[in-house]
């Protein structure tokens, strides 16, 4: 029998602290998006408790460490087998307390996988080296440490994937963690972190501490155990993090807001842009920080692209994520809800036009209808900042030097997109836009063996791919004196 919607076994509503489950006096409701309902609650700790985490983490820091690169990768390889075994379990999980359709859960279920078996190959790769010394009686090392103690704070909008790329790389590097999970979403983050220690990740290895973000934050960036900060979230939340970290000089990871263009040339394939603007704008009902933002469309054919841009999206579903054929999942919550009908509203005022959508569902949840609008500019909010809801908004542009200088107009640099035919065009504008990640005549960029991350306000650093580990890594060089031949004779 199929099992039924909204009924998902939840792990247990607890931190997890030095191997042992713990709750509180305090206690965090979470909800689920597509009903407001109250599905569990999860213990609302605070800096004593992250406190004891780091300490868990560091005592258990040497040993791991210790073991072969091969052990730790054998181990990582049976959190994957023990993840994939659960996939159907963690995708419903999900999909109840973060809304997306179940589809996308478990694409995102084996996307998380995915980067726990990319780094359990890379175990085995954490190279050092030998360099050529300067003079004949010494010898030039370079070793590849783990970083030390990690903490990983994840947002909601990818509650499985943004925690395994950061911890698989973590654990394969040799690293203890203390993970702060988004509080919209922790239960995902439970069960991944019990499934680790099912897998044979040592108790206290990886620790997860429940509660409000400041106090839990607070100690992750000021206690000098912890060596590294892996953040995913806000532009915002993401610089006060990096000013918390500095007096303690913390290494950084931090992947934050974007603001990515989608630009369509005259010569490119219009039913190809408009299924990869499809992709890149509705995948998680708009909230990835990778969503297309801003629509560019060459004048030539900007009527035409609308027009079937409009009936594209016709056939969105929005509705709970467990309905079959749903393809939009609610927002994350009323305060996101109406943040969203704000920038439509704003725009509509500037003189945008509504082609669809632009109304939240009838009902409980918090769902806003796919909304396109058109004749956008660059002094609107809805294109100004990150959007992160199910609204496209486009706009008609002349030629390619006036679309670049738009595109690089912003502040964010984490992905852009472009389709256009002409190779020499397409070298010289992916050369040309400022952004860590370019989608050429495609919409969807994200794999575990690429480089993510963003430049500008976009964040420091790359997860996933051969350089996702060496941030987890530090390089220590040795400098031996072998002394001369003539002294050991
Ligand atoms: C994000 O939105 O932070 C991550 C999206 C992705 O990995 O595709």
């Amino acid at each position: 029998m199929a099992p039924r919607d909204n009924i998902v076994e939840l792990p247990p509503q607890a931190s997890r602290i030095g191997g042992a489950w713990v709750t509180g006096s305090a206690w965090i409701d979470v909800n689920d998006p597509a009903t407001g309902a109250i599905i569990g609650r999860v213990p609302n700790l605070g800096a004593e408790e992250t406190e004891r985490a780091v300490t868990a983490a560091t005592g258990a820091m040497p040993a791991w460490a210790a073991r072969t690169a091969a052990e730790r990768a054998d181990i990582l390889r049976a959190w994957h087998a023990l993840v994939l075994s659960k996939r159907t379990w963690l995708a419903r999980l999900l999909t109840l307390e973060q809304g997306k359709p179940i589809v996308e859960a478990e694409a995102e279920i084996d996307y998380a996988a995915a980067y726990i078996l990319w780094f359990a190959e890379e175990a085995r790769r954490v190279y050092g080296e030998i360099i050529p010394a300067p003079t004949g009686d010494t010898r030039i090392l370079v070793l590849r440490q783990p970083v030390g103690v990690v903490g990983a704070i994840t947002p909601w909008n990818f509650p499985a994937a943004m925690i395994t790329r950061k911890l698989a790389p973590a654990v394969a590097a040799g690293c203890g963690v203390v993970l702060k999970p988004a509080i919209e979403t922790p239960f995902t983050a439970i069960a991944l972190i019990d499934l680790a220690e099912q897998a044979g990740i040592p108790a206290g290895l990886l620790n997860l501490v429940t509660g409000d973000a400041e106090p839990i934050g607070a100690v992750l960036t000021t206690d000098p155990r912890v060596r590294k900060i892996s953040f995913t979230g806000s532009t915002a939340v993401g610089a006060r993090l990096f000013a918390q970290s500095a007096s303690t000089m913390k290494r950084l990871g931090l992947e934050l807001g974007g603001n990515a263009p989608f630009v369509v040339f005259e010569d490119a394939d219009l039913d190809a842009a408009v299924t990869g603007a499809i992709q890149a704008k509705f995948r998680n009902a708009g909230q990835t920080c990778v969503c297309a933002d801003r629509f560019y469309i060459q004048q030539s054919i900007y009527p035409a692209f609308i027009e079937r841009f409009a009936a594209a999206m016709a056939h969105l579903r929005s509705g709970s994520g467990f309905a079959p054929g749903v393809t939009i999942g609610p927002v994350i919550h009323e305060r996101a809800l109406t943040r969203l009908e704000k920038l439509i509203e704003e725009a509509m005022q500037s003189g945008a036009r509504l082609l669809c959508g632009g109304t939240r569902s009838k009902g409980a949840g918090t769902f806003l209808e796919p909304t396109l609008l058109c004749d956008v500019d660059h002094s609107m909010r809805i294109v100004s900042d990150e959007v992160f809801g199910p609204i496209a908004a486009v706009m008609p542009f002349a030629d390619e030097a006036e679309v670049i200088e738009r595109c690089n107009a912003s502040e964010a640099g984490l992905a852009a997109y472009f389709y256009a035919r002409d190779h020499a065009r397409i070298w010289r504008v992916a050369e040309a836009i400022e952004a860590g990640m370019i989608g050429v005549n495609t919409g969807r960029i994200s794999t575990e063996v690429a480089p993510f991350g963003g430049v500008k306000s976009s964040g420091i650093g790359r997860e996933g791919s051969r350089h996702g580990i060496e941030a987890f890594c530090e390089l220590k060089y040795v400098c031996l004196d072998i002394g001369s031949g003539e002294k050991a004779a």
